[in-house]
């Protein structure tokens, strides 16, 4: 978009807890200097969530947050979880699905937003590749996308509780897909791969789980109406081992909820940190722009380093990028918040999950002020 057009956008912005209000505050300033920049007006509006949101409003996510996502253009996400790091029990007094653990409003998000397709793209930077645990000459020519479904599987189905039994306590989770679910990830990893490099890997458990036998023959059967795209499959467990051993060989990886969340989190050391990965979730809205959406990096609310201003704002700054480039159709700004982040990382400059010989160490806001500068 040129300068002359000058639109006005709302991002409703969530910092939450940990380091996720340290990197969304650089975010953010990345976006102001955007703003100026182009001659933009976004319309920012702050709100709780997580655990902040579970001392000051009585719940992870309000009922009051919840419509002013659903007023806005785009939501940009920190990360939640409380500062122990505790996945396990909810606060006593309350139910174990209750809406008084953390990670609940993320869930409720994605699910009351329908947001239920999750990009994830991994192209590590050029200046990064020997900063990965993984060889350099491995990592050359990597630029996959994992498309993960966001709403369906294990993390919704019902039942799911811990219950009491004669023999002692059992638990169960419930993984289920309709084929509707299936079809429409599916089909979104395939308009994707379109304007890619053509091919789609779709990864499954089909020799185990019968979720994962429909998830085949759904895919096999969406595959005949793009011709032009390959359709590969690969079991789960051999994907997670072709990732590190060939990972150029991947385009568009697409997969149900868990397979994507514990795949993309092995893809992000190809990045060479996990504060590098950034994504953006859709489901069907549109905006007056473009896809309405809800932008985060993909790590958690690192509550070792929280306040120690030791956190890579990187994915949460490529997370704004996307979200300038999908929810506001604006491609010229979003190249530049990511030429921006290269040219800092080219010029020698380290947060300390990335730390290498010779390259400059530096905080959390001189890196986020330094990419802010160079918009
Ligand atoms: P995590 O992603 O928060 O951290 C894993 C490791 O990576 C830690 O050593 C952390 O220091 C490091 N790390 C993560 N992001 C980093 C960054 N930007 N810069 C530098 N280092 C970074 O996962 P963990 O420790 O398993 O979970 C902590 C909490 O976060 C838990 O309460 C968990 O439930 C929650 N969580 C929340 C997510 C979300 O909000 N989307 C996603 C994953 C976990
Ligand atoms: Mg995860």
């Amino acid at each position: 978009m040129s300068k002359e057009q000058v639109g006005t956008y709302t991002i409703t912005i969530l910092p939450g807890d940990g380091i996720g209000p340290e990197v969304t505050e650089q975010a953010v300033r990345v976006l102001q200097a955007v703003a100026s920049r182009y001659g933009h007006t976004f319309n920012m509006t702050w709100a709780l969530v997580g655990l902040s949101a579970i001392e000051a409003e009585g719940a992870a996510i309000s009922d009051a947050t919840m419509q002013l996502c659903q007023r806005s253009d785009a939501i940009l996400f920190g990360a939640i979880g409380d500062p122990l790091g505790a996945i396990g029990d909810p606060p006593r007094g309350a139910g174990l699905n209750s809406n008084l653990q953390p990670a609940k409003a993320l869930l409720r998000l994605r699910k009351g937003l329908e947001l239920f397709a999750n990009l994830r793209p991994v192209r590590p930077f050029q200046a990064l590749l020997n900063t990965s645990s993984i060889k350099a000459e491995v990592l050359q020519g990597t630029d996959l996308l994992v498309v993960r479904e966001l709403t369906g599987g294990l993390y919704y189905g019902k039942p799911s509780e811990i219950r009491e039994t004669p023999r002692g306590d059992e638990a169960i989770d419930t993984l289920l897909y309709t084929e509707a679910e299936i079809e429409r990830i599916v089909r979104t990893a395939f308009a994707l791969a379109k304007d890619r490099r053509k091919k789609v890997t779709s990864v499954d458990k089909a020799n185990v789980l019968s979720s994962s036998r429909l998830w085949r023959r759904t895919a096999e059967r969406i595959a005949a109406d793009y011709p032009d795209v390959t359709l590969e499959h690969l079991l789960v467990d051999s994907c997670a081992m072709h990732l590190i051993r060939h990972p150029a060989s991947f385009d568009v990886i697409v997969t149900e909820n868990m397979f994507g969340d514990i795949l993309s989190d092995e893809a992000s050391m190809l990045a060479g940190s996990l504060g590098m990965l950034p994504s953006a979730s859709f489901g069907t809205r549109r905006t007056a722009y473009g896809l309405f959406g809800l932008y985060e990096p993909i790590h958690g609310s690192a509550p070792d380093i929280a306040g120690q201003r030791k956190a890579n704002p990187i994915a949460a700054i490529l997370s704004a990028a996307m979200l300038l480039r999908y929810s506001f159709g604006l491609k010229e700004e979003a190249a530049v918040v990511e030429a921006a982040v290269e040219r800092v990382i080219d010029a020698g400059y380290r947060t300390e999950d990335l730390r290498e010989a010779g390259k400059e160490i530096i905080s959390t806001q001189e890196i986020g002020r330094l990419i802010a500068e160079a918009i």
